[in-house]
């Protein structure tokens, strides 16, 4: 493939992403302000590219990847500078033939340390405790001043032990924690042993874990996966940490239960309707609340623009993209 393709990024990335795009392609979009792009936004800018680098906060609908696969050039592929991709119509895009691609390890350690750093933050009280102190509140040491949770040889119960889940694993086991988990698939026993994992099923999970971290994709059957029923089988001294996507954890009865004492505190990265975050959680004490922030070192980043990036220019070639989530699209024309 010869022609130079039309490529357009959703928002400014760290530089050493164009160079590389421009090797295969024009690439369009503002390289020096960070924005978001509202549905009219991506509908008036995307059609007549061949490629999308995009991120989770643009919504890629059925309406949009129609659109884009009628105009000349047609859209071939949309690649999601994250792991998640539920917020792209993986259906649609694969029904209109476009390539859709996410980043999938480059940044399961980093998400991990954000996650251990929030159980951490959440269980030894350490928002509520900064915020004493630059309050003026601090007079001195006192024995009962903010006691936590231990964290050390407590119950980790991790949902969902792929690659973030076991790198999850792998911190608590330093701290001597017990960890169970809970996946649809058991994992092989020499995985279990090597991460220090032993399998349950939900609901053993939720009833025996100090600490509950969620770490499963979120879809159609993972939506309110956490809700009422699950908080009620949790230990009222429980916490519960969600680095993976809002929907999966029901937001109200998360509120709920924390305000009837059904669990203890609550460390949330990621929201149900983000960035909107329910106003009761603003209001707790026991919650620690973060922007969304699991990947969020500059390394990271740079390899998740990168890593979408070379699907981009994979495609562009001639060749397979690594980290293509609907390859059926590719043997299907
Ligand atoms: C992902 O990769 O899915 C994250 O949520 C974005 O950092």
């Amino acid at each position: 493939m010869n022609t130079r393709v039309r490529i357009l990024v959703t928002q400014k990335l760290p530089p050493q992403i164009y160079s590389l795009l421009e090797e295969v392609g024009e690439v369009d979009g503002d390289r020096d302000k960070e924005t978001h792009w509202t549905g009219a936004d991506l509908l008036r800018h995307v059609p007549g590219h061949d490629y999308l680098l995009c991120l989770v906060t643009d919504t890629i609908d059925a309406r949009l990847l129609e659109v884009c696969a009628s105009q000349q050039p047609a859209l071939k592929l949309v690649a999601n500078m994250a792991v998640g991709y539920n917020n792209i119509d993986v259906v649609a895009a694969t029904r209109a033939g476009i390539a859709v691609t996410n980043t999938p390890g480059v940044l399961s350690e980093t998400t991990a340390d954000l996650a251990f750093g929030l159980l951490l933050a959440t269980a030894r009280r350490m928002g509520e405790a900064e915020r004493y102190l630059r309050e003026g509140k601090f007079t001195g040491w006192l024995p009962f001043l903010l006691c936590g949770a231990e964290v050390h040889h407590a119950t980790l119960g991790i949902l969902g032990a792929g690659r973030i889940g076991k790198e999850m694993a792998r911190r608590a086991s330093g701290f001597q924690m017990q960890v169970l988990y809970y996946n649809r698939n058991r994992l092989p026993a020499e995985e279990e042993r090597t991460y220090g994992l032993t399998y349950v099923s939900l609901d053993e999970l939720l009833r025996q874990s100090d600490f509950i971290s969620v770490h499963i994709p979120y879809s159609k059957e993972t939506y309110h996966l956490i809700g009422t029923r699950e908080f009620e089988l949790m230990k009222p001294t429980a916490m519960i940490i969600n680095t993976a996507r809002g929907p999966i954890v029901d937001e109200k009865a998360l509120v709920q239960a924390l305000q009837r004492g059904t669990i203890a505190g609550a460390g949330l990265d990621v929201f149900e309707q983000e960035p909107a975050v329910e106003a009761e959680l603003l209001a707790m004490e026991n919650v620690v609340l973060l922007p969304h922030i699991g990947s969020a070192s500059l390394q990271t980043r740079t390899r998740m623009a990168l890593m979408a990036s070379e699907n981009i220019v994979a495609h562009a070639r001639g060749l397979q993209p690594p980290n293509i989530v609907n390859p059926e699209v590719l043997h299907s024309s």
